[in-house]
Formats: C-alpha cells, sequence, structure tokens
C-alpha cells in the first residue's frame, strides 16, 4: 500500500533564515526531487504521476477544505486563494465546514473523491483534523494546512502568520497604555490551535508585569467557536466578577472584541478602555476611526492567500518549496512560512489596510475623514 509523504528534509540554509525543503522520498521510493528535476514524474496520487495529472486534465487540482466562513477575514481567504490559484492555472475546490469536524472531514472525503491532487486546509479543530491528514496521506495526497495548524500529524507544510507575534503586538499597545491595572483576557476557541499562540504572545509580554503585581488578569477565558456571543457573555461575567472595575481588555480577534465591547456599552464603558482585537475587520477599523476600540493586528490577507497557492500547486507537483520557520505540532517538527502581522491603531489606517486595499477609504471613514 501506498503511503504518503512523511516528511521534509531541509537541504541547505539559505540567507535570510530561509530553508529549502523538498518532499522527500517515502517508503515506497518515489523519487526525492531534490536530485529529480521538477515537474517530471513525481508521483503525488496514489497510482497517478505528475505527468499523468497533466494527461488527465491538464490542471492541479487544489481542494481546500475551509473551517468556517464566519469572519469577514476568511471570506477575503476564499476568494483571494480562488484568485491566486487559478491565476496560477490551478483548479480551486472550496469547501467551508461550518465550524463542524464531521462536516470538514466528510468534505475532505468528497475532495479526495474527486481527486484533489493536493489538500489545503484551514482546521476547525486542531486535533480532530489529523485525522484529515491520515486521509489524505493514504490516498497518496499532501497536505497544507492554512492559517491554523494541525496537531499530532504529519502534515507537509503549514503556511500562516506569525501568531505568537500577533498576541504580543496586542499586549504591547495596551501595556503601553496601561502599565497597571486589571485586564481581561477573552480568548479565541479553545480547539483553534491558533487561540493559544495569540494568547502565549500576550502571556509572553505581560507576565513580568503580572509577576511584579503591577498587572492582574483578573478574568481568562475562552470564547466558543469564536462566536462574539461567547465573548459578550464571558465579559459580562467579568464585569460583574469585577464590579466593572476593568482597566483594560485583550480579546483575541475583532469578533470577540466586538462581542467584549457590547458588554461594556451595557455599562456604560465603551470608549473607556484600551481595547485589543485582531484582523483589521472594517467594523473593528471603524470603531478604531471612532475610538471604540484601540487596535487591531492586520494581516495581509493577499500575501497568505498568494504564497499558500503558490506552495500547494508546487507541493502537488513534488518541486521544492522554501519555508523559513518550524513549528512543533506534537507529533513533528513542521516546516512554515510565517509572514508578519501589523499592529494598527488610529494613527496607521491610512498606511495600512487603505493604502493595501483591505478596506476601502469610504467605507473606514464613510465621507469625511476625521481629523
Ligand atoms: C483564527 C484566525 C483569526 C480569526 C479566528 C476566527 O484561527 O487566525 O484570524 O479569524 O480564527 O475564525
Amino acid at each position: 500500500m501506498r503511503r504518503g509523504i512523511r516528511r521534509w528534509r531541509p537541504l541547505l540554509a539559505l540567507a535570510l533564515g530561509w530553508t529549502v525543503v523538498v518532499a522527500a522520498c517515502d517508503d515506497a521510493g518515489r523519487p526525492n526531487v531534490a536530485s529529480a528535476p521538477a515537474a517530471t514524474s513525481v508521483s503525488n496520487r496514489a497510482g497517478e504521476t505528475t505527468q499523468t495529472v497533466h494527461q488527465r486534465n491538464g490542471k492541479i487540482k487544489i481542494g481546500f477544505s475551509m473551517a468556517t466562513l464566519q469572519e469577514e477575514r476568511w471570506r477575503k481567504d476564499r476568494d483571494m486563494f480562488r484568485a491566486a490559484g487559478e491565476a496560477l492555472g490551478a483548479e480551486v475546490i472550496i469547501m467551508a465546514a461550518n465550524n463542524d469536524d464531521a462536516n470538514q472531514i466528510s468534505q475532505v472525503e468528497t475532495m479526495i473523491s474527486q481527486g484533489v491532487d493536493i489538500l489545503v486546509v484551514t482546521p476547525h479543530n486542531a486535533e480532530a483534523a489529523a485525522t484529515i491528514v491520515k486521509k489524505a496521506h493514504s490516498a497518496g495526497i499532501k497536505v497544507l494546512a492554512y492559517d491554523r495548524l494541525i496537531k499530532n500529524a504529519d502534515i507537509d507544510l503549514y503556511v500562516s502568520f506569525d501568531n505568537e507575534k500577533v498576541g504580543e503586538l496586542q499586549a504591547n499597545a495596551i501595556k503601553a497604555l496601561v502599565p497597571r491595572g486589571k485586564y481581561v483576557y477573552i480568548g479565541g476557541a479553545d480547539t483553534d490551535n491558533n487561540a493559544h499562540l495569540f494568547k502565549k504572545g500576550v502571556f509572553n509580554v505581560l507576565q513580568p508585569y503580572i509577576d511584579r503585581g503591577d498587572i492582574t488578569i483578573v478574568y481568562d477565558q475562552w470564547s466558543k467557536d469564536w462566536t462574539p456571543r461567547s465573548a459578550l457573555s464571558n465579559m459580562r461575567e467579568a464585569l460583574r466578577a469585577n464590579g466593572n472595575r476593568i482597566d483594560a481588555l485583550i480579546a483575541a480577534n475583532d469578533a470577540t472584541a466586538g462581542g467584549a465591547i457590547e458588554a461594556l456599552a451595557e455599562q456604560g464603558l465603551a470608549g473607556r478602555i484600551p481595547v485589543a482585537g485582531q484582523d483589521a475587520e472594517l467594523a473593528a477599523i471603524r470603531r478604531i476611526a471612532g475610538g471604540g476600540q484601540t487596535m487591531t493586528v492586520y494581516k495581509p490577507i493577499k500575501l497568505l492567500a498568494d504564497k499558500a497557492a503558490e506552495l500547494a500547486v508546487k507541493l502537488a507537483m513534488g518541486e521544492t518549496v522554501e519555508t523559513n520557520r518550524k513549528l512543533n505540532n506534537g507529533k513533528i517538527e513542521v516546516p512554515s512560512v510565517l509572514l508578519d502581522p501589523i499592529a494598527v491603531d488610529k494613527t496607521n489606517i491610512d498606511d495600512t489596510v487603505i493604502a493595501d486595499g483591505f478596506h476601502s477609504r469610504e467605507d473606514v471613514y464613510g465621507n469625511v475623514k476625521p481629523k
């Protein structure tokens, strides 16, 4: 029985810390593309070579399994990934699982039966998605984890942002405004590895201040499936438990920040304490422009979608892939490409999200830009 590619081998370290890795031979002895010219006859699906894929339909078929389209960013990911894949001449099939693990697994089974050459997966549940990797690999299909890591699985590649840095940017911005006081942390979904990385980043920065007694975390809770509703009820609880005496709020993304801000508004506290979010959602950028939120973290989705599509096609062709990091997923050191997130506050909205066309000036400010 054929087995999927089990590991990557770094070949040589390049300048700037990038590493060239290639799809190594599997136990069936398929060629290592380090010594074989790319796009010749590198196997990538059971019983097929790259050549036969091209003969079959002339196109690499990419399956993109998304956990959700709930947040605005994922709709950008969907559209930008499709555009990037198609610009590279690939056929792109996309399915979104509505935050349901069983649904995501069965959608992936469908894509495998539709003959995808490569799977790109944003897991709803970091652990449960290991099943997806096993299924793909036993069909000879490589798996690229998109934005969210898949835990305890032999994934072939991870492309995301530096998610720990996201949390550090949030904490640095809020700590500068509130060097002492009571903080609330509203986390993301416990099932999403990113939520853990964001939180780790926040505490990398805050821990020394907590140890010194300058900062106290008075409430710290995950938000089920990242919903604003869950964040709203958590924030209500945080306010109730602390008699409304809270000095700062860090929320794992803008959607949960929005829910938490609603709870602040119920107590007449909206705009009165610094709030951090993430994703640079339009609603959050508008809140920042209007003073209801202090900052967000912008992740240029186009860079992610373009990079992931490019590397997905390369993986499908058995070509070399350059990475810049390794992340332990509990099973292997996953070759990873991590892009840089950017802190956005009132002072740089124009130079970041508007300059990039992530949001239009009109959408952010309406007709009149405030001074
Ligand atoms: C995270 C992602 C965030 C946010 C969240 C909710 O994994 O990195 O950008 O959108 O999921 O879906």
